[in-house]
């Protein structure tokens, strides 16, 4: 328990195993991706539970993007900060078999293989100035959802995740774009992200980028940006 009289602060929750907004914001505001996978791994346990009472209706949102993008069920997927699978659970639900995780957090993907959901794990951190282990054009469809967050994946990543993803495949991510994280880093700035990729259409990366809005969350009523990318 926290001691009395002391603010709560991120090290009480992983100390609690407890996954709170406020914990994993003190963590990104941090920057340090090690750190958060490690909250990560401490929180996993609970981290469903908040989800649950958040209403967490984007991932159904957000499967559906997937499907309309790529319906062929038998395309690889790598379900990129796949965390304990929600996600990719609904990705099977819709009928995709081939669906690989990767998370910076082995408590996550610990937890996501329970599930018996992906084919693959993989813990690995995406990076903008690094690659990770996937070779190079290995998926049909590269989606982050909910994963570019304050201190979690770059949007400066972006070009990581392209090299993941095969020539004619997709690559499809929501950002978090909320005033608290673009106060923090200004790369989340929504017009800064679409000048970035418009600047991947230009230099022959990406054919094509549109964005749809949809809602994370039905007890907070926001609208936050998912960008498809079609790669070159
Ligand atoms: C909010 S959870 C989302 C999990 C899952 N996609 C979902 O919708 O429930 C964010 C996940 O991103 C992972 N993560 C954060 N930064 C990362 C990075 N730079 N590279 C890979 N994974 C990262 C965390 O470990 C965590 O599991």
């Amino acid at each position: 328990m926290a001691q009395a009289g002391k603010e709560r602060n991120a090290n009480d929750d992983m100390n609690e195993g407890l996954f709170t907004r406020e914990g994993v914001y003190e963590v990104g505001i941090g920057g340090d991706v090690k750190k958060l996978a490690e909250y990560y791994s401490k929180t996993a346990d609970n981290y469903e539970e908040f989800c649950d009472n958040l209403g967490y209706s984007g991932i159904q949102s957000f499967a559906r993007i997937v499907e309309r993008v790529q319906p062929n069920k038998e395309a690889r997927i790598l379900d990129v900060a796949a965390g304990t699978g929600l996600f990719g659970k609904k990705l099977k639900e819709l009928g995709y078999s081939a669906i690989d995780a990767l998370d910076a957090s082995q408590g996550m993907l610990d937890r996501a293989r329970s599930g018996g959901i992906y084919k693959s794990y993989i813990c690995s951190m995406v990076l903008p100035d690094q690659k990770t282990q996937v070779p190079d054009n290995a998926y049909d469809v590269v989606c982050v959802c909910a994963g570019v967050t304050l201190g979690h994946i770059s949007p400066k990543a972006v070009p990581e995740l392209i090299r993941m993803a095969t020539s004619g495949g997709a690559v499809i991510f929501g950002v978090d774009c909320h005033e608290e994280v673009v106060k923090n880093d200004p790369d989340f700035k929504q017009e800064t992200i679409e000048a970035n990729l418009q600047a991947l259409v230009d230099t022959g990366k990406c054919t094509k980028w549109t964005k749809e809005v949809i809602s994370f969350f039905i007890s907070d009523d926001e609208h936050l940006p998912v960008y498809i990318l079609n790669v070159a």
